[in-house]
């Protein structure tokens, strides 16, 4: 064992978690393993925890200052992790990456104007675009067979007839868990560039590559790229800190920068709470041994599920993630229309996953599971959903 215990089980009842406390009212009932929300089952690592107890332990939880060794932390970790420079005038904290793409539909859009998404995506996209009265475009992904490709050619037919205004960019992209080649990032800046058109990039599971790839920001490829880019991101996913609700955003366009950071600060959407600057800066300075300890195990747990499936239910595929925790199963082989996948692994496996048809038309007949957890309750979700695969077919 390392220095961390991934294999630890944790009982999450009765916390408030999302993942286990809402199950009855997201699946309408509360007896499943869950592996959907994507939060992870592991303990936060120790210097995050202890510099929250450290601060909670002061009686005063009155307003707070944001010190300059909070930038410094996220500055330092954009650079030492994935060689991004960003000067302290770049970057403004926000409240969460979906309200950070909510704050650039508002400012940057008027009501009707058009933004593209590529589905299967990340489902808070087309809502919050809808949401706003924005209209969604959709440039679908191209589904090769074992991955997943970006359409640049729909890409420009878009941006060339639709005129949309913006573009959300999942990088790396969630739930197909693939990271964009330079070269794609390149074309898609350059397009952007061309256009018009801002791109919003969703960098939040950037840190979760896997196998010792690198993450590319997409500001970072090009100079076209750094002039249209919106970059959202936040140390929620890398170190399992969503509930303290900390992101960041960087803009290295000045244009685009100045009025949209001030309208953040007139608003104060910008200020965070004590806590989300405490854990970040524990985070980014103190945990990245835990996080490449995590990633690891996250590794052995994609490879368990592979195995397992081969074994026990083969007619399921996995699309092999390049980042994150989440992995995107291809369960057309089981011939099951819409409803009867759901019943299978709601009611036969007993198994909370994301029904992929969320992320998109693309995603039906697919599923999004969550497996950052024990390796043990990984196992025995698979062992849930080969036992009721008879249950269906019968
Ligand atoms: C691509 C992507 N963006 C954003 C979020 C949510 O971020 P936040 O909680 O900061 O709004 C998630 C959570 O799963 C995600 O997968």
């Amino acid at each position: 064992m390392g220095k961390y215990d991934f294999d630890r089980i944790i009982e999450r009842k009765g916390s408030g978690a999302m993942k286990v406390d809402g199950l009855v009212d997201i699946f309408g009932r509360n007896d499943l393993e869950g592996m959907w929300i994507a939060d992870m089952d592991f303990a936060v690592a120790p210097p995050i925890a202890k510099a929250l107890a450290d601060r909670m332990a002061h009686p005063i939880y009155g307003y707070n200052v944001i010190p300059a060794e909070y930038w410094d932390s996220v500055t330092g970790w954009l650079s030492r992790r994935h060689g991004w420079e960003v000067k302290r005038e770049e970057i403004t904290f926000i409240p969460g990456v979906v309200k950070g793409i909510a704050f650039a539909i508002n400012y940057f859009t008027a009501k009707g104007d058009k933004v593209v998404i590529q589905p299967p995506v990340y489902h808070p996209f087309k809502m919050v675009v809808e949401g706003n009265h924005r209209t969604v475009v959709n440039n679908p992904l191209i589904h090769d067979g074992d991955s997943y490709h970006m359409d640049l050619e729909g890409l420009e037919r878009i941006f060339a007839e639709e005129h949309p205004r913006m573009m959300i960019l999942c990088n790396p992209h969630n739930p197909v868990g693939i990271q964009w080649s330079r070269e794609t990032l390149q074309q898609v800046a350059a397009l952007a560039a061309r256009y018009g058109v801002i791109v919003v990039s969703d960098e939040i599971h950037g840190d979760l590559m896997l196998d010792r790839r690198p993450h590319i920001p997409f500001a970072s490829v090009s100079d076209e790229a750094a002039s249209v880019a919106i970059t959202l991101g936040a140390p929620s996913k890398t170190f399992n800190i969503a509930g303290l609700v900390s992101s960041w955003c960087v803009i290295k366009d000045e244009r685009l920068r100045k009025e949209f950071f001030n309208w953040l600060e007139t608003n104060e959407f910008n200020a965070p709470t004590f806590t989300a600057i405490i854990g970040t800066m524990a985070a980014y300075n103190h945990c990245e041994d835990w996080l490449d300890e995590m990633l690891e195990y996250i590794e052995g747990n994609i490879e368990e599920t592979r195995s397992l499936l081969q074994e026990l239910a083969p007619e399921i595929k996995m699309v092999t993630p390049e980042a994150s925790f989440l992995v995107w199963l291809d369960c057309r082989g089981l011939g099951l229309d819409h409803n009867r996948l759901i019943d299978m692994f709601v009611d036969k496996a007993h198994l909370a996953l994301n029904d992929g048809a969320m992320f998109g038309a693309e995603g039906e007949g697919f599923m999004r599971m969550n497996i950052g957890c024990p390796r043990s309750l990984l196992r025995h979700a698979v062992q849930s959903l080969a036992n009721a695969l008879p249950l269906v077919e019968a």
